[in-house]
């Protein structure tokens, strides 16, 4: 049975036993919290991280607040295409898969442009161009089980002007630019795909949702993975009217990953577009043109070097 929109708990999910669901970035932040709720609702989670000890870290503070979790570990550094392609590899090589949340990201660029070992802009590489890569050596495993992928967008696609003839900022970088620019690309990309996966008849959904504005010092403590200095809460605090926690920022994303009411081409945030419980919402113009969307899917495809299996992931699931 179809769940209406409105019926949705993010406290009390429905039932996710037998559903595997691989986060990026699940070290910290709402990356963690995603696993964390996605586990309790008995999923088995696949938590990848570009860090060995932090997610020994991740992996021990799941079994332990979440008892009998399922759970296993996986090294992803999404700004390195070698990484993500071993990794698409092993997870190819086991079950299948039901949900990928995209939801790594460098939140706080470098001042002045990096550039990462394949040669690409390392906000545009970590944020965008990885997931698009590892996306696409995944969608296979997401036919198998009719799956869905979940883009990370933000509220910053509005905050600068976005450059479709320069997306990794060869010209003209700033911190802000390129992060608005990588979470353009992050949103265009995932409304492509999901056009893209529609007109090939590939049964696997592409969606994408925002936190909001969900911050640290006012998010519950976690040993060895969320440790906020004092003055970090104290800070943070002072911008409770417009904040809420990464917990509670994970809200949007784990309901475009689960709801069965949420559709291919959706975009889910925060009610109160920084806070709130999640509902559908509307993204922002310059990331729902098409032809932005084409142009950055043909530049990902090259600076990737990956065709995503259409007609085998079309194939596998018919
Ligand atoms: N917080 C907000 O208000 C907000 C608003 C809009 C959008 N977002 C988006 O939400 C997502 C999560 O944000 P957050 O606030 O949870 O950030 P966060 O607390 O800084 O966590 C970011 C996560 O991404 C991981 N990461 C960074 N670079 C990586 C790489 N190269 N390979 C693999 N993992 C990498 C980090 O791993 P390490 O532990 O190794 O650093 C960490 O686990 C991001 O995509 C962000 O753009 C957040």
């Amino acid at each position: 049975m179809t769940a209406r929109a409105t019926d949705w708990d993010p406290r009390h999910l429905p039932d996710l036993t037998g559903r595997r669901y691989l986060v990026t970035g699940s070290t910290a932040g709402i990356g963690y919290f995603a696993c964390e709720q996605l586990a309790r609702a008995g999923a088995h989670v696949i938590a990848t991280g570009r860090n060995p000890n932090r997610l020994a870290a991740t992996k021990r503070a799941l079994l332990g607040r979440v008892p009998g979790a399922s759970v296993e570990t996986l090294l992803i550094d999404t700004s390195n295409l070698g990484s993500v392609r071993a990794a698409a590899a092993t997870v190819r090589a086991s079950d299948g898969l039901d949900g990928l949340l995209l939801n790594a990201g460098i939140v706080h660029p470098p001042k002045r442009r990096e550039t990462t070992l394949d040669g690409n802009e390392v906000v545009f590489a970590t944020n965008a161009l990885g997931h698009f890569a590892l996306a696409g050596e995944l969608l296979v495993p997401l036919a198998q089980r009719s799956g869905r992928m979940v883009w990370v967008g933000s509220m910053a696609t509005t905050i600068a002007p976005y450059d479709p003839v320069d997306p990794q900022l060869k010209e003209n970088y700033s911190p802000w630019r390129a992060y608005a620019q990588s979470k353009v690309a992050t949103t265009a990309l995932g409304l492509e795909a999901a056009r893209r996966l529609a007109d090939a008849h590939v049964p696997v959904a592409s969606l994408v949702a925002h936190p909001g504005y969900s911050i640290g010092g006012r998010t519950p403590g976690i040993e060895g993975v969320h440790e906020p200095t004092r003055l970090t809460r104290f800070a943070d605090n002072l911008q409770a009217p417009f904040t809420q926690s990464k917990e509670r920022g994970a809200w949007p994303l784990v309901r475009a990953l689960a709801d069965p009411a949420a559709a291919s081409g959706d975009f889910w945030g925060p009610r109160g577009l920084v806070k709130g419980t999640p509902r559908r919402a509307r993204p922002s113009r310059i990331t729902r043109d098409p032809e932005i969307g084409a142009r950055l899917w043909s530049f990902c495809e090259e600076s990737a070097r990956v065709e995503w299996p259409f007609a085998r992931a079309a194939r596998v699931s018919g």
